[in-house]
């Protein structure tokens, strides 16, 4: 069997990290791990049930009850309801990154992602996965790009998904989650030690992805095809 291999790629929101290590991923014949839509996923299923996403206590009480599978066509299962495109809307990116701070959800889906990463080579993105998750991983990028590069990219996804918003509104998100994310008491958003910056604010996808096939091979011998 050949060697399993994780390839991590952090950083901050909308920095472009699912469309690249989607395209990693597939070159290289990986499964792709999408970490951001699992915090998402358990942030559907606290409002779906009508409690607070601000309380943690109220949010820990679905622990052990949500079930999320991510396919690898993309789908996002929630138990197992199809929450693909409700996961996207404002009001889970509004209200996701306190979830996303609550430690014992953390400890919860890391350990979901750490068996995923476990018995096959993976692509997996977020925000703590090279300094948390993953400490091992042979490959770890950090990926990043201004705030208003970031904001205008999120907001063209969202209109061409059809999900209405305004470029402040998404550049305000934008900022609040950076904020919350880097300053959360728990695993937050900083580049591992080890890691290799990689600044896409210049660089389109395909080059930003030949960047992190490059360092993938440097790293692990391992060659993607595009
Ligand atoms: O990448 P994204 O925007 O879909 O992530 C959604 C939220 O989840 C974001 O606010 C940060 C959080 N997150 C996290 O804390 N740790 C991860 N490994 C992935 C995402």
């Amino acid at each position: 069997m050949d060697k399993i291999v994780s390839v991590a790629i952090d950083g901050p929101a909308a920095a472009g990290k699912s469309t690249v290590a989607k395209k990693v991923a597939k070159a290289l014949g990986f499964t792709y791990i999408d970490t951001g839509a699992m915090y998402r996923a358990f942030t559907y299923a606290v409002i779906s049930k009508g409690l607070d996403p601000q309380s943690e206590l109220l949010s820990n009480s679905l622990i052990g009850q949500v079930n999320i599978e991510l396919l690898d066509d993309g789908t996002v299962l929630c138990n197992g309801e199809d929450v693909t495109r409700q996961i996207r809307e404002p009001l889970v990116s509004g209200n996701v990154s306190y979830i996303a701070s609550y430690k014992e959800i953390r400890l919860a889906l890391v350990e979901m992602q750490r068996a995923m990463a476990h018995s096959k080579s993976v692509v997996m993105d977020g925000r703590d996965i090279g300094t948390y998750v993953l400490p091992n991983a042979e490959v770890k990028i950090y990926q990043m790009a201004s705030v208003e590069t970031r904001a205008v990219r999120r907001y063209e996804e969202n209109i061409a998904k059809g999900i209405p918003t305004s470029l402040e509104d998404v550049m305000e998100d934008v900022r609040k989650r950076d904020y919350i994310d880097s300053h959360r008491a728990f695993a937050p958003l900083k580049p591992a030690a080890d890691s290799v910056l990689l600044d896409t604010s210049h660089m389109s996808v395909d080059e930003a992805v030949e960047n992190v096939l490059r360092i993938v091979k440097e790293k692990t011998g391992v060659e993607g095809k595009c």
